[in-house]
Protein backbone atom coordinates (compact mmCIF):
# COMPACT_ATOMS: atom_id res chain seq x y z
CA UNK A 1 0.00 0.00 0.00
CA UNK A 2 1.29 3.03 -0.67
CA UNK A 3 1.67 5.30 2.38
CA UNK A 4 1.27 9.20 2.14
CA UNK A 5 3.61 10.84 4.41
CA UNK A 6 3.93 14.78 5.37
CA UNK A 7 6.91 16.82 4.35
CA UNK A 8 9.10 17.34 7.34
CA UNK A 9 10.31 21.01 6.34
CA UNK A 10 11.11 22.94 9.54
CA UNK A 11 9.50 26.40 9.93
CA UNK A 12 10.68 28.78 12.02
CA UNK A 13 10.07 32.70 13.10
CA UNK A 14 12.85 34.92 13.37
CA UNK A 15 12.10 38.53 14.33
CA UNK A 16 15.41 38.96 15.58
CA UNK A 17 18.10 38.45 13.06
CA UNK A 18 18.60 41.30 9.98
CA UNK A 19 19.19 40.50 6.06
CA UNK A 20 22.99 40.96 7.19
CA UNK A 21 23.31 38.87 10.19
CA UNK A 22 20.92 35.91 9.20
CA UNK A 23 23.40 32.78 8.30
CA UNK A 24 21.37 31.48 5.59
CA UNK A 25 22.05 29.26 2.36
CA UNK A 26 19.87 31.53 0.88
CA UNK A 27 18.13 34.80 1.41
CA UNK A 28 14.86 35.81 -0.15
CA UNK A 29 13.78 39.67 -0.44
CA UNK A 30 11.24 41.19 -2.41
CA UNK A 31 11.49 43.88 -5.09
CA UNK A 32 8.34 46.21 -6.48
CA UNK A 33 8.06 47.38 -10.13
CA UNK A 34 6.52 50.51 -8.94
CA UNK A 35 8.65 51.65 -5.72
CA UNK A 36 11.69 52.06 -3.47
CA UNK A 37 13.18 49.16 -2.16
CA UNK A 38 11.75 47.91 1.23
CA UNK A 39 13.03 47.88 4.38
CA UNK A 40 14.99 44.43 3.87
CA UNK A 41 15.87 45.36 0.40
CA UNK A 42 17.32 48.58 1.18
CA UNK A 43 19.59 47.03 3.92
CA UNK A 44 20.74 44.44 2.21
CA UNK A 45 21.77 47.10 -0.75
CA UNK A 46 23.85 48.96 1.93
CA UNK A 47 25.36 46.19 3.10
CA UNK A 48 26.40 44.58 -0.23
CA UNK A 49 27.92 48.21 -1.36
CA UNK A 50 24.83 49.56 -3.97
CA UNK A 51 24.62 46.40 -5.74
CA UNK A 52 21.22 46.29 -5.73
CA UNK A 53 21.31 49.76 -7.36
CA UNK A 54 23.38 48.88 -9.73
CA UNK A 55 21.48 46.01 -10.89
CA UNK A 56 17.98 48.06 -10.71
CA UNK A 57 20.04 50.82 -12.46
CA UNK A 58 20.74 48.45 -15.19
CA UNK A 59 17.81 46.54 -15.42
CA UNK A 60 18.45 43.39 -14.03
CA UNK A 61 16.22 43.86 -11.27
CA UNK A 62 12.90 45.33 -12.43
CA UNK A 63 10.77 43.57 -9.47
CA UNK A 64 8.45 42.73 -12.25
CA UNK A 65 6.13 39.69 -11.25
CA UNK A 66 7.74 36.42 -11.81
CA UNK A 67 11.38 37.63 -11.88
CA UNK A 68 14.21 35.86 -9.86
CA UNK A 69 17.79 37.37 -9.96
CA UNK A 70 20.05 34.92 -8.19
CA UNK A 71 23.04 36.80 -6.28
CA UNK A 72 25.96 34.18 -5.73
CA UNK A 73 28.28 34.80 -2.90
CA UNK A 74 27.85 38.29 -1.95
CA UNK A 75 30.18 40.13 0.08
CA UNK A 76 29.22 41.33 3.56
CA UNK A 77 26.88 40.05 4.67
CA UNK A 78 26.22 36.16 6.78
CA UNK A 79 24.14 34.34 3.88
CA UNK A 80 25.74 32.83 0.87
CA UNK A 81 23.21 33.27 -1.85
CA UNK A 82 20.47 36.26 -2.69
CA UNK A 83 17.44 35.68 -4.17
CA UNK A 84 15.95 38.87 -5.45
CA UNK A 85 11.92 37.88 -6.53
CA UNK A 86 10.23 40.22 -8.51
CA UNK A 87 6.81 41.23 -6.84
CA UNK A 88 5.03 43.35 -9.41
CA UNK A 89 3.18 46.59 -8.47
CA UNK A 90 2.84 46.86 -5.31
CA UNK A 91 -0.69 48.44 -5.00
CA UNK A 92 -1.48 45.17 -7.06
CA UNK A 93 0.06 42.60 -4.72
CA UNK A 94 -2.62 39.86 -3.86
CA UNK A 95 -2.66 36.35 -2.49
CA UNK A 96 -2.39 35.58 -5.89
CA UNK A 97 0.86 37.19 -6.61
CA UNK A 98 2.22 36.58 -3.46
CA UNK A 99 1.90 33.10 -4.08
CA UNK A 100 3.49 32.83 -7.21
CA UNK A 101 6.01 34.89 -6.35
CA UNK A 102 7.02 32.56 -3.39
CA UNK A 103 6.12 29.44 -5.06
CA UNK A 104 8.08 30.42 -7.86
CA UNK A 105 11.33 31.08 -5.46
CA UNK A 106 10.91 27.89 -3.98
CA UNK A 107 10.94 26.13 -6.68
CA UNK A 108 14.45 27.81 -8.26
CA UNK A 109 16.07 27.09 -4.78
CA UNK A 110 15.04 23.45 -4.58
CA UNK A 111 17.33 22.67 -7.55
CA UNK A 112 19.73 22.04 -5.19
CA UNK A 113 19.68 20.26 -1.24
CA UNK A 114 19.69 23.64 1.11
CA UNK A 115 19.60 23.84 4.83
CA UNK A 116 18.33 26.70 5.45
CA UNK A 117 16.60 29.46 3.79
CA UNK A 118 15.61 32.50 4.89
CA UNK A 119 12.48 34.76 3.53
CA UNK A 120 12.33 38.73 4.51
CA UNK A 121 9.52 39.78 2.36
CA UNK A 122 6.20 40.16 3.99
CA UNK A 123 6.82 44.66 4.66
CA UNK A 124 3.29 46.01 4.79
CA UNK A 125 1.50 42.63 3.78
CA UNK A 126 -1.95 41.70 5.11
CA UNK A 127 -2.32 38.34 6.96
CA UNK A 128 -3.96 36.84 4.52
CA UNK A 129 -1.05 37.91 1.70
CA UNK A 130 1.20 36.71 3.91
CA UNK A 131 -0.39 32.90 4.43
CA UNK A 132 -0.82 32.83 0.67
CA UNK A 133 3.38 33.73 0.31
CA UNK A 134 3.86 31.00 3.36
CA UNK A 135 1.89 28.21 1.51
CA UNK A 136 3.96 29.45 -1.78
CA UNK A 137 7.24 28.55 0.44
CA UNK A 138 6.05 25.45 1.06
CA UNK A 139 4.02 24.20 -2.09
CA UNK A 140 6.77 25.34 -4.68
CA UNK A 141 9.45 23.18 -3.37
CA UNK A 142 7.52 19.88 -4.17
CA UNK A 143 7.85 18.09 -7.14
CA UNK A 144 5.99 15.29 -9.07
CA UNK A 145 8.60 12.78 -9.35
CA UNK A 146 7.65 10.77 -6.24
CA UNK A 147 8.75 7.67 -8.19
CA UNK A 148 12.07 8.78 -9.39
CA UNK A 149 15.24 7.57 -7.93
CA UNK A 150 17.09 11.66 -8.21
CA UNK A 151 14.43 13.88 -7.19
CA UNK A 152 14.39 17.01 -9.49
CA UNK A 153 13.07 19.22 -6.27
CA UNK A 154 14.53 18.99 -2.52
CA UNK A 155 12.79 20.89 0.09
CA UNK A 156 14.72 22.94 2.28
CA UNK A 157 15.34 21.89 5.91
CA UNK A 158 14.74 24.77 6.94
CA UNK A 159 12.13 27.98 6.32
CA UNK A 160 12.70 30.89 8.30
CA UNK A 161 10.45 33.76 7.71
CA UNK A 162 11.63 36.43 9.21
CA UNK A 163 8.63 38.94 10.73
CA UNK A 164 4.86 37.24 10.45
CA UNK A 165 3.32 35.20 13.62
CA UNK A 166 3.95 32.41 15.23
CA UNK A 167 0.74 31.78 14.83
CA UNK A 168 0.06 32.54 10.63
CA UNK A 169 3.42 30.37 10.46
CA UNK A 170 1.61 27.49 12.08
CA UNK A 171 -1.10 27.70 10.24
CA UNK A 172 0.07 28.02 7.17
CA UNK A 173 2.18 24.89 7.39
CA UNK A 174 -0.75 23.13 7.75
CA UNK A 175 -2.21 24.46 4.71
CA UNK A 176 0.54 23.76 3.06
CA UNK A 177 1.27 20.39 3.92
CA UNK A 178 -2.28 19.55 3.41
CA UNK A 179 -1.97 20.70 -0.02
CA UNK A 180 0.87 18.94 -0.73
CA UNK A 181 -0.61 15.79 0.51
CA UNK A 182 -4.10 16.03 -1.86
CA UNK A 183 -0.64 16.60 -5.00
CA UNK A 184 0.95 13.71 -3.74
CA UNK A 185 -2.58 11.66 -3.87
CA UNK A 186 -3.12 12.86 -7.15
CA UNK A 187 0.28 12.21 -8.83
CA UNK A 188 -0.07 8.93 -7.36
CA UNK A 189 -0.19 6.14 -10.49
CA UNK A 190 -3.31 4.45 -10.70
CA UNK A 191 -1.53 0.57 -9.79
CA UNK A 192 -0.81 2.02 -6.34
CA UNK A 193 -3.88 4.78 -6.01
CA UNK A 194 -7.70 2.95 -6.56
CA UNK A 195 -10.66 3.06 -4.48
CA UNK A 196 -9.61 0.49 -1.63
CA UNK A 197 -6.04 2.13 -1.43
CA UNK A 198 -7.30 5.52 -1.52
CA UNK A 199 -9.96 4.84 1.58
CA UNK A 200 -7.25 3.36 3.16
CA UNK A 201 -5.33 6.43 3.62
CA UNK A 202 -8.57 8.18 4.37
CA UNK A 203 -8.72 5.97 7.07
CA UNK A 204 -5.16 6.54 8.58
CA UNK A 205 -5.45 10.21 7.52
CA UNK A 206 -8.94 10.42 9.79
CA UNK A 207 -7.06 8.38 12.94
CA UNK A 208 -4.21 10.62 12.49
CA UNK A 209 -5.14 13.71 12.77
CA UNK A 210 -8.47 13.68 14.80
CA UNK A 211 -11.85 12.80 12.38
CA UNK A 212 -13.75 10.04 11.84
CA UNK A 213 -13.74 7.79 8.49
CA UNK A 214 -16.65 5.34 7.77
CA UNK A 215 -16.06 3.35 4.27
CA UNK A 216 -18.55 1.70 2.32
CA UNK A 217 -17.69 -1.51 0.73
CA UNK A 218 -19.17 -2.91 -2.54
CA UNK A 219 -22.37 -4.89 -0.38
CA UNK A 220 -23.13 -1.54 1.46
CA UNK A 221 -22.73 0.35 -1.60
CA UNK A 222 -25.73 -2.21 -2.76
CA UNK A 223 -27.36 -2.23 0.01
CA UNK A 224 -27.45 1.24 0.23
CA UNK A 225 -28.75 1.38 -3.63
CA UNK A 226 -25.99 3.35 -5.01
CA UNK A 227 -27.19 2.10 -8.53
CA UNK A 228 -25.35 4.88 -10.68
CA UNK A 229 -22.40 4.56 -8.55
CA UNK A 230 -22.08 0.31 -8.66
CA UNK A 231 -22.85 0.78 -12.58
CA UNK A 232 -19.63 2.78 -13.26
CA UNK A 233 -17.66 0.75 -11.00
CA UNK A 234 -18.80 -2.58 -12.80
CA UNK A 235 -16.32 -2.55 -15.66
CA UNK A 236 -13.30 -2.77 -12.86
CA UNK A 237 -11.55 -5.78 -11.56
CA UNK A 238 -11.20 -3.06 -8.30
CA UNK A 239 -14.43 -2.71 -6.36
CA UNK A 240 -15.69 0.67 -5.50
CA UNK A 241 -15.90 2.26 -2.36
CA UNK A 242 -17.51 5.35 -0.55
CA UNK A 243 -15.81 7.36 2.60
CA UNK A 244 -17.50 9.35 4.75
CA UNK A 245 -15.47 11.49 6.84
CA UNK A 246 -16.47 13.34 9.92
CA UNK A 247 -14.83 16.07 11.37
CA UNK A 248 -17.51 17.30 14.73
CA UNK A 249 -15.49 20.33 15.82
CA UNK A 250 -18.33 22.57 16.70
CA UNK A 251 -21.44 22.23 18.80
CA UNK A 252 -23.93 19.53 18.26
CA UNK A 253 -26.19 22.24 17.48
CA UNK A 254 -24.12 24.04 14.65
CA UNK A 255 -25.02 23.00 10.98
CA UNK A 256 -23.13 20.84 8.86
CA UNK A 257 -21.07 21.40 6.25
CA UNK A 258 -20.88 19.04 3.32
CA UNK A 259 -17.97 18.41 0.91
CA UNK A 260 -18.08 15.87 -1.83
CA UNK A 261 -15.19 14.75 -4.33
CA UNK A 262 -15.18 12.95 -7.17
CA UNK A 263 -12.88 9.94 -7.08
CA UNK A 264 -12.58 7.96 -10.30
CA UNK A 265 -9.13 6.43 -9.66
CA UNK A 266 -8.65 6.00 -13.56
CA UNK A 267 -10.94 7.18 -16.14
CA UNK A 268 -10.55 4.62 -19.14
CA UNK A 269 -13.73 6.40 -20.65
CA UNK A 270 -14.92 2.97 -20.25
CA UNK A 271 -16.87 1.13 -23.52
CA UNK A 272 -16.72 5.02 -24.56
CA UNK A 273 -13.16 4.70 -24.38
CA UNK A 274 -10.65 7.76 -24.45
CA UNK A 275 -7.61 7.65 -26.80
CA UNK A 276 -4.50 7.18 -25.22
CA UNK A 277 -3.81 10.95 -25.59
CA UNK A 278 -7.07 11.68 -23.42
CA UNK A 279 -5.96 8.96 -20.68
CA UNK A 280 -2.57 9.94 -19.90
CA UNK A 281 -3.30 11.80 -17.15
CA UNK A 282 -6.59 10.29 -16.06
CA UNK A 283 -5.11 9.08 -12.84
CA UNK A 284 -6.21 12.73 -11.93
CA UNK A 285 -9.73 11.90 -12.16
CA UNK A 286 -9.88 11.52 -8.13
CA UNK A 287 -8.45 15.34 -7.53
CA UNK A 288 -11.53 16.12 -6.37
CA UNK A 289 -11.65 13.40 -3.37
CA UNK A 290 -8.23 13.96 -2.77
CA UNK A 291 -9.03 17.81 -2.05
CA UNK A 292 -11.93 17.18 0.09
CA UNK A 293 -9.40 14.51 2.16
CA UNK A 294 -6.72 17.03 2.01
CA UNK A 295 -9.01 19.50 3.24
CA UNK A 296 -10.41 17.31 5.76
CA UNK A 297 -6.72 16.82 6.89
CA UNK A 298 -6.18 20.32 7.54
CA UNK A 299 -9.36 21.47 9.41
CA UNK A 300 -9.44 18.57 11.71
CA UNK A 301 -5.55 19.76 12.33
CA UNK A 302 -6.02 23.55 12.54
CA UNK A 303 -9.02 22.66 15.42
CA UNK A 304 -11.14 24.42 13.51
CA UNK A 305 -14.53 25.01 15.54
CA UNK A 306 -16.78 23.53 13.23
CA UNK A 307 -18.67 20.34 11.72
CA UNK A 308 -17.91 19.41 8.62
CA UNK A 309 -19.18 15.82 6.76
CA UNK A 310 -16.77 14.86 4.07
CA UNK A 311 -17.50 12.26 1.08
CA UNK A 312 -15.34 10.85 -1.78
CA UNK A 313 -17.29 8.19 -4.08
CA UNK A 314 -14.48 6.20 -5.72
CA UNK A 315 -14.38 4.06 -8.44
CA UNK A 316 -12.28 2.75 -11.51
CA UNK A 317 -14.08 3.47 -14.72
CA UNK A 318 -12.55 0.22 -16.84
CA UNK A 319 -13.57 -1.83 -19.54
CA UNK A 320 -14.93 -5.74 -19.24
CA UNK A 321 -17.29 -7.64 -20.53
CA UNK A 322 -19.18 -6.75 -17.08
CA UNK A 323 -18.86 -3.18 -17.87
CA UNK A 324 -21.90 -0.81 -18.40
CA UNK A 325 -22.88 0.20 -21.59
CA UNK A 326 -24.43 2.76 -23.51
CA UNK A 327 -27.95 2.33 -23.70
CA UNK A 328 -28.28 0.92 -19.93
CA UNK A 329 -30.90 2.50 -17.88
CA UNK A 330 -29.50 3.18 -14.02
CA UNK A 331 -31.81 3.68 -11.09
CA UNK A 332 -29.52 5.87 -8.81
CA UNK A 333 -29.89 6.09 -5.09
CA UNK A 334 -32.53 8.75 -5.45
CA UNK A 335 -34.71 7.08 -6.94
CA UNK A 336 -34.17 8.90 -11.06
CA UNK A 337 -33.94 6.59 -13.28
CA UNK A 338 -30.87 7.71 -15.87
CA UNK A 339 -29.97 7.12 -19.73
CA UNK A 340 -26.60 6.23 -20.29
CA UNK A 341 -25.30 7.47 -23.76
CA UNK A 342 -21.83 8.05 -23.29
CA UNK A 343 -19.48 5.85 -20.28
CA UNK A 344 -17.48 8.59 -20.35
CA UNK A 345 -19.91 10.79 -18.51
CA UNK A 346 -19.19 8.43 -15.13
CA UNK A 347 -18.06 11.33 -13.08
CA UNK A 348 -21.85 12.79 -13.12
CA UNK A 349 -23.20 9.03 -12.22
CA UNK A 350 -20.74 8.76 -9.25
CA UNK A 351 -22.08 11.83 -7.88
CA UNK A 352 -25.53 11.57 -8.58
CA UNK A 353 -25.63 8.66 -5.35
CA UNK A 354 -22.55 10.73 -3.51
CA UNK A 355 -24.34 13.82 -3.02
CA UNK A 356 -27.90 12.03 -2.37
CA UNK A 357 -25.71 10.22 0.65
CA UNK A 358 -24.56 13.70 1.53
CA UNK A 359 -28.07 15.53 1.27
CA UNK A 360 -29.40 12.39 3.37
CA UNK A 361 -27.23 12.90 5.92
CA UNK A 362 -28.09 16.26 6.76
CA UNK A 363 -25.77 18.61 5.98
CA UNK A 364 -26.62 22.15 5.35
CA UNK A 365 -25.29 23.52 2.65
CA UNK A 366 -22.79 21.56 0.14
CA UNK A 367 -19.66 22.01 -1.76
CA UNK A 368 -18.48 19.21 -4.76
CA UNK A 369 -15.53 18.76 -6.32
CA UNK A 370 -15.04 17.59 -9.43
CA UNK A 371 -12.72 16.90 -12.59
CA UNK A 372 -15.62 16.59 -14.38
CA UNK A 373 -15.68 17.88 -17.95
CA UNK A 374 -13.43 18.96 -20.65
CA UNK A 375 -16.01 21.55 -21.92
CA UNK A 376 -14.83 23.38 -18.63
CA UNK A 377 -11.20 23.39 -19.61
CA UNK A 378 -12.53 24.80 -22.99
CA UNK A 379 -14.33 27.39 -21.75
CA UNK A 380 -12.37 28.67 -19.14
CA UNK A 381 -8.92 27.23 -19.78
CA UNK A 382 -6.18 25.36 -17.15
CA UNK A 383 -6.00 27.59 -14.30
CA UNK A 384 -9.62 28.54 -13.58
CA UNK A 385 -12.18 26.48 -12.06
CA UNK A 386 -15.24 26.92 -12.93
CA UNK A 387 -18.23 27.06 -10.75
CA UNK A 388 -22.10 26.49 -10.44
CA UNK A 389 -24.91 26.81 -8.33
CA UNK A 390 -28.79 26.81 -6.90
CA UNK A 391 -28.02 29.61 -4.31
CA UNK A 392 -26.04 32.51 -5.11
CA UNK A 393 -25.26 33.51 -1.63
CA UNK A 394 -23.91 30.57 -0.48
CA UNK A 395 -21.87 30.44 -4.11
CA UNK A 396 -21.05 34.43 -3.29
CA UNK A 397 -19.22 33.10 -0.14
CA UNK A 398 -17.01 30.20 -1.72
CA UNK A 399 -16.04 33.10 -4.03
CA UNK A 400 -14.81 35.51 -1.50
CA UNK A 401 -13.10 32.66 -0.32
CA UNK A 402 -11.59 31.72 -3.03
CA UNK A 403 -10.57 35.61 -3.41
CA UNK A 404 -8.84 35.48 -0.26
CA UNK A 405 -6.70 32.54 -1.12
CA UNK A 406 -5.87 33.83 -4.28
CA UNK A 407 -7.37 30.71 -6.35
CA UNK A 408 -8.90 31.01 -9.44
CA UNK A 409 -12.66 30.54 -10.32
CA UNK A 410 -15.27 32.04 -12.65
CA UNK A 411 -19.26 31.31 -12.21
CA UNK A 412 -20.83 29.59 -14.91
CA UNK A 413 -24.97 30.61 -15.54
CA UNK A 414 -27.11 27.58 -14.65
CA UNK A 415 -29.93 29.11 -16.86
CA UNK A 416 -33.04 26.49 -16.88
CA UNK A 417 -32.94 26.02 -20.93
CA UNK A 418 -29.70 23.71 -19.76
CA UNK A 419 -31.81 21.16 -18.12
CA UNK A 420 -34.02 20.51 -21.58
CA UNK A 421 -30.29 19.21 -22.58
CA UNK A 422 -30.68 16.10 -20.19
CA UNK A 423 -33.94 14.73 -20.63
CA UNK A 424 -34.01 11.73 -22.11
CA UNK A 425 -36.81 9.84 -23.69
CA UNK A 426 -36.76 6.33 -21.78
CA UNK A 427 -35.84 7.58 -18.64
CA UNK A 428 -36.17 10.46 -15.85
CA UNK A 429 -32.58 11.94 -17.24
CA UNK A 430 -29.47 10.91 -19.48
CA UNK A 431 -25.91 11.55 -19.14
CA UNK A 432 -25.08 14.20 -21.46
CA UNK A 433 -26.49 16.70 -23.13
CA UNK A 434 -27.75 16.90 -27.29
CA UNK A 435 -24.60 18.31 -28.38
CA UNK A 436 -21.23 18.77 -26.48
CA UNK A 437 -22.08 22.94 -26.69
CA UNK A 438 -22.33 24.27 -22.60
CA UNK A 439 -21.10 20.63 -21.84
CA UNK A 440 -19.69 22.03 -18.29
CA UNK A 441 -22.96 23.84 -17.59
CA UNK A 442 -25.21 20.30 -18.69
CA UNK A 443 -22.89 18.46 -15.87
CA UNK A 444 -23.86 20.49 -13.35
CA UNK A 445 -27.60 20.76 -13.93
CA UNK A 446 -27.37 16.68 -13.91
CA UNK A 447 -25.68 17.47 -10.38
CA UNK A 448 -28.24 19.79 -9.57
CA UNK A 449 -31.23 16.99 -9.89
CA UNK A 450 -29.10 14.72 -6.59
CA UNK A 451 -28.78 17.52 -4.38
CA UNK A 452 -32.19 17.84 -2.66
CA UNK A 453 -32.79 21.46 -2.98
CA UNK A 454 -29.89 22.38 -0.45
CA UNK A 455 -27.60 25.31 -0.97
CA UNK A 456 -25.03 23.57 -3.46
CA UNK A 457 -21.94 24.96 -5.11
CA UNK A 458 -20.59 22.68 -8.15
CA UNK A 459 -16.69 22.80 -8.87
CA UNK A 460 -15.51 21.60 -12.14
CA UNK A 461 -11.62 21.33 -11.15
CA UNK A 462 -10.54 19.73 -14.36
CA UNK A 463 -8.59 22.56 -16.25
CA UNK A 464 -6.10 23.49 -12.70
CA UNK A 465 -6.13 20.08 -11.00
CA UNK A 466 -3.68 18.85 -12.85
CA UNK A 467 -0.71 20.90 -14.61
CA UNK A 468 0.61 18.82 -17.97
CA UNK A 469 3.66 20.50 -17.79
CA UNK A 470 5.56 22.76 -15.44
CA UNK A 471 4.74 26.03 -14.45
CA UNK A 472 7.52 28.56 -12.81
CA UNK A 473 5.81 28.59 -9.67
CA UNK A 474 5.19 24.52 -9.96
CA UNK A 475 5.85 21.24 -11.11
CA UNK A 476 3.72 19.61 -13.30
CA UNK A 477 0.95 16.83 -11.89
CA UNK A 478 -1.28 17.72 -9.22
CA UNK A 479 -1.87 20.83 -7.72
CA UNK A 480 -3.74 20.38 -5.10
CA UNK A 481 -6.27 23.55 -6.40
CA UNK A 482 -8.98 24.43 -3.97
CA UNK A 483 -7.79 22.87 -0.74
CA UNK A 484 -6.98 26.44 0.86
CA UNK A 485 -10.38 27.55 -0.38
CA UNK A 486 -12.34 25.22 1.45
CA UNK A 487 -10.48 25.64 4.33
CA UNK A 488 -11.84 28.98 4.40
CA UNK A 489 -14.78 27.96 3.37
CA UNK A 490 -14.80 26.49 7.01
CA UNK A 491 -13.31 29.26 8.84
CA UNK A 492 -15.74 31.64 7.62
CA UNK A 493 -18.58 28.60 8.28
CA UNK A 494 -17.65 29.12 12.29
N1 LIG B 1 -12.69 13.00 -16.30
C1 LIG B 1 -13.26 13.52 -17.49
C2 LIG B 1 -13.12 15.04 -17.61
C3 LIG B 1 -11.73 15.61 -17.72
C4 LIG B 1 -11.23 15.98 -18.96
C5 LIG B 1 -10.97 15.83 -16.59
C6 LIG B 1 -9.97 16.53 -19.04
C7 LIG B 1 -9.70 16.37 -16.69
C8 LIG B 1 -9.21 16.74 -17.91
C9 LIG B 1 -14.74 13.18 -17.54
O1 LIG B 1 -15.11 12.00 -16.91
C10 LIG B 1 -15.12 13.05 -18.96
O2 LIG B 1 -14.60 12.19 -19.61
N2 LIG B 1 -16.01 13.91 -19.43
C11 LIG B 1 -16.48 13.89 -20.78
C12 LIG B 1 -17.95 14.14 -20.77
C13 LIG B 1 -18.62 13.90 -22.09
C14 LIG B 1 -18.51 12.43 -22.48
C15 LIG B 1 -20.06 14.31 -21.98
C16 LIG B 1 -15.74 14.99 -21.54
O3 LIG B 1 -15.47 16.04 -20.97
O4 LIG B 1 -15.41 14.75 -22.70
MN1 LIG C 1 -14.91 10.32 -18.17
ZN1 LIG D 1 -13.91 11.36 -15.41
Amino acid sequence: MVSVTSSSVRVTNNNSESVVSIPADFLVVGAYSTSTWTTAASALDKALGGLLTRLAESGDISGKQGELVTILAPQGIKAQRVLIVGLGARDQLNSTAAFRATSAAAKRMADKKRHCVAYFLNEGWSADVTEAALCGTLIGCVGQDIYRTERKLHPPEEVTWVGAETETLVKARELAESVNFARRLVNEPPNELYPETFADIAETTGRENGFEVETWDERRLQAERCGALIAVARGSARPPRLVIMKYAGGTADQPWLGLVGKGVTFDSGGLSIKPTDGMKTMKCDMAGAATVLGAMRAIARLKLPVNVLGFAGLVENMLSGESYKVGDVLRARSGKTIEVLNTDAEGRLVLADVLDVAAERGVSKIIDLATLTGACVVALGTDVVGAMTNDQEWCDTVLEAARICGESVWQLPMFSEFADEIKSDVADIKNTGNARWGGAITAGKFLEESVGGKPWVHLDIAGPAFLDSAKPWLDAGGTGTFVRTLVQVARDWC
